[in-house]
């Protein structure tokens, strides 16, 4: 099988991690539990971005050393990942062996002379850690974020960005999933075609960063020494006999899932540095779009804050998960509030899927004990029911597949549910009560049977949206085979007896309710 890289940005440790930062990091996830459920070798990369003036400036302002800082601000990030069931390597950008990289990076780019000194004139942002020319400054604010900007005129390396923009044009335009979606695509194409200019690569007014070798009183800018993580994190050295297998295995990312406030960094300045490194450009960039409040970004700074941690509290960490990617169409804004995500839980959690696992298990008991039929499946229930249900599950790993790979994971939940619905409407269609009351105990083993075998499916479509809730299913449903092993499409259905995966005789048990409902 093949491999899947896939990477998040990673967060600045100047404050605790937001729902803006979970929000990536849930969909990297999915992903690459996704893939690895599809037998793919995967690597998911997150971490931290512990360089650069904000987060020196935030450790002043706590009164402590800068490293002191950041070690203890990458806690929170690895608790809230570990509470999301967050499965993935992780780097922090003041590790020796992510230093070791941008300097050895560094050094080649000035040997080969795509790094050369210069001075540095222009307005620098440091909530943005960006440099913007005169042009976009209006009363001395910042064009993003509206902070004050400052005056920075100093000594500094340039990165030839210019020299790679028009292969990176034809490259954008040769490979239309290279930037998604296509309305980023289409910004970075128009960015691209108004110029670009050579990038400042080091600063000296600052110390908190790492050194540029030979030349120490520079550091390397934050944003030149933060995109490196994506080849550092995977074992990269410029120089190949000091490269790790895994490198070679891994590279290219498959997807590097950003915000869309990061689009030009990782569109224009990374896949310079790339083409200048002579190595191949990540397949994909995708840039997601913001959870707001009010319409506005959420963000610290503009007083909206929701804490991811405390929702986990309340609702747990699959409903969490299941909420963010089925609510928001990931590369559009989404509006969060409480009140929809409660709804949600309700509707979809509650009802639609604890309602399905809660009745079958209740008939089950009462039916068989709790033991899952052998279902006899003839001919004719090629025409009913029965075989639309079958054909709908049959349908959702190719479904799952195509909508995935383009990173629409509100579409992949919704077409699990729709599943979970017929399921649900197959109950009351076939009124198994009905059955076993009329003692028809053929048609009856097969409409239980069907059932259960229909939420062992679901259990396997759900488990890398919410790991934990897939897991209890299984466990409840007594399936014995590998719930991670992501079930393929069948190109046809001749015989539904053909389509006997949980085994007959599982004890299917009753269980605490998956997601009890929320007072709304
Ligand atoms: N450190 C840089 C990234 C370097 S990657 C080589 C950085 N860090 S950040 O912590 O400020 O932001 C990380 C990500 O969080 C960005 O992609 C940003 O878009 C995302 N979000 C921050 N607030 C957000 C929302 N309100 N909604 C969704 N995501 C947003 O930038």
């Amino acid at each position: 099988m093949g491999k899947f890289y896939v990477t998040t940005p990673i967060y600045y440790v100047n404050d605790v991690p937001h729902v803006g930062h979970a929000y990536s990091t849930i969909a990297a996830d999915v992903l690459s539990r996704f893939y690895r459920s599809l037998d793919y070798d995967v690597f998911f990369l997150t971490g931290t971005d512990e360089h650069g003036q904000k987060v020196a400036k935030a450790a002043e302002e706590r009164g402590l050393d800068v490293q002191k800082h950041v070690d203890e601000m990458v806690v929170p990030f690895k608790e809230l990942w570990k509470r999301l069931e967050i499965d993935s390597g992780f780097i922090r950008t003041t590790e020796k062996r992510h230093e070791i990289v941008v300097q050895a990076i560094f050094e080649k780019l000035r040997e080969k002379g795509d790094i050369y000194p210069g001075k540095y004139e222009g307005w620098y942002c440091i909530f943005e850690e960006t440099f913007y020319p005169e042009s976009q400054i209006e009363e001395g604010k910042c064009p993003e974020c509206s902070r004050e900007v400052k005056w920075v005129s100093e000594d500094s390396y340039f990165f030839k960005t210019s020299n790679y923009i028009p292969r990176l044009h034809k490259h954008i335009e040769e490979n239309p999933d290279f930037i998604m979606p296509k309305s980023r695509r289409n910004e970075v194409l128009s960015y691209i075609e108004s110029g670009v200019q050579d990038v400042s690569v080091s600063r000296t007014a600052i110390k908190w960063g790492v050194k540029v070798p030979g030349d120490e009183k520079h550091v390397v800018y934050v944003w030149f020494d933060a995109l490196i993580n994506y080849l550092s994190g995977i074992g990269y050295h410029p120089d190949k006999k000091k490269q790790d297998p895994n490198f070679k295995k891994f590279w290219p990312a498959d997807v590097h899932i950003i915000g869309k406030d990061i689009l030009k960094f990782h569109a224009v300045i990374w896949p310079a540095m790339l083409m200048a490194l002579g190595e191949d450009l990540p397949k994909m960039i995708f840039a997601h779009g913001f959870l707001t409040v009010g319409g506005e970004k959420i963000s610290k700074s503009r007083g909206k804050v929701i804490d991811p941690n405390e929702l986990i509290d309340k609702y747990g960490a699959d409903a969490y998960r299941y909420f963010f990617m089925s609510q928001f169409t990931f590369g559009l804004d989404g509006e969060y509030t409480e009140e929809t995500m409660i709804k949600r839980i309700n509707a979809d959690l509650a009802n639609d899927l604890g309602n399905l696992v809660h009745r079958t298990a209740n008939m089950m008991k009462k039916y068989y004990e709790g033991n899952v039929p052998n279902p006899k499946y003839s001919q004719s229930d090629k025409e009913g029911l029965t075989r639309d249900i079958k054909i709908q599950i049959n349908g959702i790993p190719n479904h799952l597949k195509r909508y995935l790979k383009v990173l629409d994971f509100s579409k992949s939940l919704a077409a699990i549910w729709h599943t979970i619905s017929l399921l649900n409407k197959y109950i009351e269609d076939m009124a198994p009560w009905q059955l076993h009351k009329e003692e028809r105990n053929d048609e009856l083993a097969k409409v239980m049977y069907t059932l259960a075998d229909g939420i062992r499916a679901v259990a396997q479509f759900i488990y890398p949206f919410m790991p934990q809730t897939a897991e209890k299913i299984w466990k409840q449903i007594g399936a014995t085979g590998d719930l991670k092993r992501f079930p393929e499409t069948k190109p046809d259905i001749k015989d539904l007896n053909d389509w006997v995966v949980l085994k007959p005789g599982s004890n299917f048990k009753i269980a605490e309710p998956l997601f009890p409902r929320i007072e709304e």
